[in-house]
């Protein structure tokens, strides 16, 4: 469920009506409400009550400030990827404790970092990692605590371009290895093994897979105790899937849940998460507004909007689906006919969709599109010199604009000419 509703005639984030925003900050404009961000964090927590599990917010999914300290404060961690997101966490106040450092290619300098920090985990996915993290340990003088991140050999379904849980894929080691690494690592007196990690992809809609991988997580367990290693915690990462569509739904945090709670039954183990797109997805749309209809006299009609692929490319990149909503409701009885709707970018990849039947639009009208709160804003670029689209929080019925949109000065100012131009 989310906080975008129509009233009045026209959609809404919560108390504001969108033409609002987008008469006072423009378009295109990312659009995120703080009640469905809440909501979405509060009922994933919830769903395992009354087990404490951390739930590590996977920041890469909607990165922005302001977005994580809304989650912060209701006590979320964070998974992080990246010095510069552990960084993101730290200005939202998420202490160190919560944070996650996940990632198959942590540089030393990053790892560093970490260690310095002291975050609650990092998750090492190969050998030469403990490797590099033992000799930062060691010269920083710290024992950081480490998980073994598993690939455990699962198809999930979903777009190729982000399963994870094959073995084909870059991600963690085998089950083997990961014995023969947690061994290895407990043995290490710089490094402080806690427990495995495993994450097997991402909007995955079918909770059996899920339920095969952390099978073989518990097995994994099993395992290790019955070597007399100490195993603490176990990370069963992200994926849940948001409703891209109205149908099929994704299962509920509630099914997800007890899907865990059945799997895990009398396995006596701290749970970490690391849910991203389930948090942010729905609580966040692209605001943008017709340029004009290009119509063919050949038949094919294209709405060309001013959002593009740089400013969500998600359709461009996974072929994926987002619900394109007009912001004015339509007349009663308005006929659906289809469009191809195409942003500005010179690249016919720069499609988000073709024939989509939608209602009456043109020049100077206004769209939404929906779920566009993970991986949206995130993944955004310049691309074409398009600055990039602003964030506006919206709580109740004030918002603000939580990253501005940079001016063409500032943009140029950022690369400053070459001594000999
Ligand atoms: N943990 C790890 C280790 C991950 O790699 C990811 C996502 C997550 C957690 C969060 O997964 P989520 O709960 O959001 O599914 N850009 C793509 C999605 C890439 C996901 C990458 N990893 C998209 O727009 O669909």
């Amino acid at each position: 469920m989310n906080f975008f509703e129509v009233r009045d005639g026209e959609l809404w984030c919560e108390g504001v009506p969108l033409s609002r925003i987008a008469h006072e900050v423009g378009t295109p404009v990312y659009v995120y409400s703080t009640a469905t961000l809440e909501r979405h964090y509060t009922v994933f927590q919830d769903a395992f009550a009354p087990r404490k599990v951390l739930v590590a917010y996977a920041v890469k999914a909607n990165s922005n400030v302001s977005v994580l300290k809304t989650l912060a404060r209701l006590g979320a961690g964070a998974d992080t990827v990246s010095e510069g997101e552990i960084r993101r966490a730290l200005a939202a106040g998420v202490p160190p404790s919560r944070i996650v450092f996940s990632g198959v290619g942590k540089t030393r300098r990053e790892l560093a970092f970490a260690v310095e920090l002291g975050v609650a985990e990092i998750n090492v996915e190969s050998e030469p990692e403990i490797d590099l993290l033992s000799e930062v340990a060691a010269l920083l003088d710290a024992r950081p605590k480490i998980t073994i991140r598993v690939n455990p050999d699962v198809s999930a379904g979903g777009h190729a371009k982000i399963a994870t849980g094959k073995s084909e894929n870059k991600f963690g080691v085998s089950f083997s290895e990961a014995e023969r690494l947690y061994a290895k690592a407990s043995a290490d007196p710089n490094l402080d093994p806690i427990g495995v990690a495993c994450h097997i992809g991402s909007q995955i809609t079918d909770l059996a897979p899920m339920a095969e991988a952390f099978a073989k997580m518990r097995g994994l367990v099993e395992r290790l105790r019955g070597q007399g290693l100490t195993v603490e915690r176990l990370d069963l990462g992200g994926g849940l899937g948001a409703p891209y569509f109205d149908s099929p739904a994704p299962p509920e945090p509630a099914q997800f849940a007890r899907m865990v709670e059945t799997v895990l039954e009398g396995l006596d183990i701290d749970l970490v998460f690391e849910p991203g797109r389930v948090i942010a997805a729905n609580a966040g749309v692209l605001l943008s507004r017709v340029i004009h209809v290009h119509e063919r006299p050949e038949g094919r009609r294209f709405l060309v909007v001013d959002g593009a692929m740089n400013d969500l490319v998600r359709p461009a990149m996974y072929d994926a689906f987002h619900d394109i909503r007009p912001v004015k409701t339509p007349r009663t009885g308005a006929n659906l006919s289809a469009f191809d709707v195409v942003g500005p970018v010179c690249e016919t990849g720069d499609t988000f969709c073709r024939d989509r039947e939608l209602p009456p639009l043109e020049a100077g009208d206004l769209v939404a599109f929906m779920t566009a709160g993970a991986y949206g804003a995130a993944m955004s670029s310049e691309y074409n010199t398009r600055p990039l689209a602003p964030e506006v929080l919206v709580k109740g019925n004030q918002y603000a604009v939580v990253r501005p949109r940079p001016t063409y000065e500032e943009m140029l100012a950022r690369e400053p000419l070459a001594p000999w131009l």
